[in-house]
Parts: C-alpha cells; structure tokens; sequence
C-alpha cells in the first residue's frame, strides 16, 4: 500500500505537512526566501497566493514575515521602532478620540443586521433604550430578548463599545511609547466580549503600519490575536466583526479562534506578550484578591508578558482592581504604571480609589441615532474615566524615581499637622474639585489614608502649575506645603498655595 492509500491519510494535509516542513527549513536556513522558489523542492507545483493560504497560520510560529512578492523574511523579536516622528503622529491621530469611520460603519452594519435597518426607531429602539439601562445596572432579565436574541450585545456595541475602545487604544498608545510593543506579539483578548479590545489592537496597528509607510519605514510585524471568552453569542459577534475588519495592509494579523471557555478553566495560552483584562474580572464571582490567581494562571505559561487590566472607574471597582494588583505582586509580578513606589515599598492597595480621566470621545453616529430621544443623557457614554494597571515580571516601571533629599512620606503626615513641609508624591487623578479649588490625589505608596494636594485657582502661579499639568502617575516634588487633617473624610489635604513650589521629579 503505498502512502496515499494509508488510512487516515489526506492528501490535503499531506501535501500541506510537505510544505510546512520545507519553509519550516527555509526560515531555519535563510534570512529570506520567496514563496514561488519553494516550488523548486515541492512534489507538485503551487500557485503562491495558494502557498500564502496554506501557511500564513504557520507565519508566526515560524517567525516570517511574508509580504508583496511573496517574499518571506525571518524577524528578530524586537520594539517596534517609536521615533518621534512616528510618535507625533499617532499621537495627532487620537488626539480627537473617536471610532474611526470604518469601526463605526462596521458596528452599524452588524446592527441592521440584527435588527433591521430601523433598529433605531420604534419598538426596536424602545427595547434597546431599555437594555440599555438595564445594563448600566449590571442587571438584565432577557425580558423583549426573544424577539432580537442578540439585543444585550446590541445595547453593549452602542453604548459601552465606543469608550471602551477608545480608552484601551490609549493605554495601547502609550504601550507603543514606552517601547513595549513589538514587531513581533502574541495578544491575548480575555473576556472579549463582542471583540473591542480585538478591534482596536487591528485599527491600532492598521494606523502604525500607515504610518510608517508614509515615513518609507519599511517596518515588518506579525501579530497574532488570541481570545477567551464563555459566551458564544458573544463570540459569534467577535467572528463576525473581526472578520469583517479590513486588515488592508496588515495581512501579517492573524486571528486566532476564540477559546470557548470560562477563563477560570481555559486552556493556558503559551508565550504571550500581552494580556489584555478589558472590564472582566469585575464580573467575576471570586473576590478581588482571588481574582490574582485568575491573573496568574492565564499568564503562567508566559515568560514575561505585558498584563493590562482595565475596570471601570467606580468607588468599587476601581478599589477592588488595587486589592488584585497588590495580590498579584505578592505573586512576583511588578507594576508598570500608574503607581510608582518610589519609597520602594510597595502599598497594600487598601482603600485606594485612583482612576484615569482622558477626555470625552465624539459620540459615534450610531449612539446619536440612539440616542435621538427626550431623555439623550442615558444613553450618550462618552466619558473615558477608568482605573488600570500594567504589570510586568522584569521590575520594569515607567518611572523608576526614588525619593531623593528631605521629603516626608505621606504615612507621617498626622503627625505634622499644621505644619508646612515637602513631599514627593506621584498625582493619582485629575482634577477631582471645580474651576474655584482644584483637587489631585497624591500617592507615594506609604499610606492607605487618602491624600489630596488642594489649591484655590486664586493660589496658580507658574511655580505650582506643574500640579495641575501633570499626567496621571506622574511624580512631583511639592515644597512648602500645609497639612491639613479632613476629619469628616478621614482624609489629608496638603494645601497649595502661590508660595508652593511644585515640579516634576520623576
Ligand atoms: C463587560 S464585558 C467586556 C468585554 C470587552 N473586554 C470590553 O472591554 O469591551 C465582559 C466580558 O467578559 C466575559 N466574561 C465574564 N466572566 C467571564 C469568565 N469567567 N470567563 C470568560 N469570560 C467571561 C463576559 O461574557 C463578557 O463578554
């Protein structure tokens, strides 16, 4: 019996297995090759765009790029190169947050789909209204689900989509700047839901890779993107939206199946370089130092990935986020950013309620239309507020400033009372008061007794307006501040005033 006849044997995946263990050779011997040479060593002949099909779910696991001409080059894992003009750019490009137009026609397509070219007019829009409101609640009965099954992912793509995207793609920004982003990843979506984070790393990178040949960079990625998710409507939505999504350029993008699971028990994905929690772990049963192991077990076959979770920006569970981080550390992983432990003690991540607000997002065309009612408020979202962490295993922190000089940890200040001193602190919100008085948490990791830098707008001078130009976890020297105990809140306020200096340490 000669080999074809053998049983089991495919002639598809035995012709495949030839060509997958010749350019497993090639990549292994050569810096380059071109698909049509492969030709030359094959029992039959290909036609390339064929051999691309066959292999381009090999590329990654083989470390090529294969690009026009079908050439084949082999890549060296490293940052994707973030010169300033590049950076300049992007940075142009988000500077007015929004759905890009082609995510918008993309959502709104998969909306008429499933209900209808009036989606947004009479009943349909009165159950969404509904949905919509339920899901602010955390809670959703099913009641009017029947008529439109996928009505709770409608309501999620139009009101919590846009944000979530946009806010994700900002810390995916910053990511790229620090250098964490390479030519070559392995991206994993945890709970991805109808694939907003999925979405916004293939609009992310389509944006880089124009960039970059606008500035004839020739830069070669490949990027693989991983799932987990328990929900199959939700995943059918994710095929269908990221299936959709017009890679353009890209094609080095590969997007794997969705992991039909519960995280808690799915199959451990193998090297990745960056774990994406966007708004997951929240709605998980176990309490917020268990969620860790959670953490940790996704990441634990990885040798030292990127892990980004992101949570809404609300009293719980943005408090709840800083008890898994502190757990998560006490497993050997280090924060990136925001906080920086720049008396080199970690904190406890007790009573901490610290979150990111980036601005307002243009409300997409989509959640106007939804939104065309007496009572518009409920159903605009386009404030990006939410509470993160990066963690790393390497100990590498954005800023990695120790306190240097005469400064009095936070942790001290009861004691001095009324009297004027000088801290290092790194400023843990935006402005948290009005136009009249402004108000910054500060954190330098020593105490779970609130802080708050307060000045009246009466006290800005340009010696402490570093304070209020500062970015999120960005550290600052305050000299010559007064402390003052808030009984009521149990809380301290260094109070700011035109004799304060403030500038940047870290
Ligand atoms: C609020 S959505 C977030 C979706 C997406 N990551 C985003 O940021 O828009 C939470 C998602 O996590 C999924 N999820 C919740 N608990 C899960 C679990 N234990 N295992 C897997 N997926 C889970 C839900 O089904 C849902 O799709």
């Amino acid at each position: 019996m000669s080999v074809e006849e053998s049983p089991g044997f495919s002639r598809g995946r035995g012709f495949n297995s030839e060509i997958l263990s010749l350019a497993k050779y090639l990549a292994s011997s050569r810096p380059e090759f071109s698909l049509p040479e492969m030709n030359q060593y094959l029992s039959r002949k290909y036609d390339e765009k064929e051999l691309y099909t066959i292999l381009k779910p090999h590329f990654f696991d083989l470390d090529l790029f294969c690009g026009a001409g079908y050439t084949c080059t082999k890549l060296i894992k490293s940052p994707l190169p973030a010169d300033e003009a590049v950076v300049r750019e992007l940075e142009a490009q988000f500077k007015n947050p929004g759905l890009p137009l082609h995510i918008e026609k993309l959502i709104e397509t998969y909306i008429e789909k499933s209900c209808g070219k009036n989606w947004h007019k009479g009943e349909t829009a009165a159950l969404i209204h509904e949905n919509i409101v339920k899901q602010k609640e955390e809670y959703w009965t099913g009641k009017g689900g029947t008529k439109y099954p996928k009505i709770r992912i409608i309501s999620y793509l139009l009101y919590h989509f846009p944000v979530y995207f946009c806010q994700y793609q900002y810390l995916l920004l910053g990511l790229f700047r620090a250098g964490l982003l390479m030519n070559k990843m392995s991206i994993i979506d945890v709970g991805s839901g109808p694939g907003t984070i999925t979405l916004g790393t293939l609009d992310f990178f389509r944006k880089l890779k124009d960039i970059y040949s606008r500035n004839k960079m020739d830069v070669k990625m490949n990027i693989r993107m991983g799932s987990i998710e328990h929900e199959s409507q939700n995943i059918e939505c994710y095929k269908e939206l990221t299936s959709n999504f017009h890679t353009g350029d890209i094609s080095n993008i590969t997007i794997d199946e969705p992991v039909h699971s519960f995280l808690e028990t799915a199959s451990v994905p193998k090297n990745a370089d960056l774990i994406i929690f966007s708004n997951v772990l929240a709605e998980l049963k176990a309490p917020p130092h268990e969620r860790a192991v959670v953490v940790e077990r996704i990441a634990s076959l990885s040798k030292n990935p990127t892990l980004l979770i992101i949570e809404p920006a609300d009293l719980d569970n943005s408090k709840a986020l800083r008890i898994t981080q502190h757990a998560l550390i006490n497993k050997g992983f280090n924060v990136y950013s925001p906080c920086s432990f720049i008396w080199g003690k970690v904190c406890s991540g007790v009573n901490c309620w610290s979150f990111q607000e980036s601005g307002n997002i243009k409300a997409p065309g989509f959640m106007e239309k939804i939104a065309d009612t007496t009572e518009s408020y409920r159903y605009l979202n386009t404030d990006m507020k939410f509470s993160y962490v990066i963690m790393r295993k390497d100990g590498l922190a954005k800023h990695a400033y120790r306190v240097k000089g005469k400064f009095m940890a936070l942790s001290n200040l009861k004691k001095h009372i009324k009297k004027h001193i000088n801290v290092n602190a790194s400023v843990m919100s935006g402005n948290l008061g009005d136009e009249k008085t402004f108000v910054f948490k500060i954190c330098d990791g020593t105490t779970s007794i609130p802080c708050y830098a307060v000045m009246p707008a009466y006290h800005l001078t340009e010696n402490n307006r570093v304070l209020i130009d500062a970015m999120y976890g960005d550290i600052v020297g305050i000299y010559g501040t007064l402390v003052r105990e808030n009984k009521e809140q149990s809380s301290i306020n260094l109070l700011i005033t035109r004799n304060t200096i403030v500038n940047l340490a870290g």
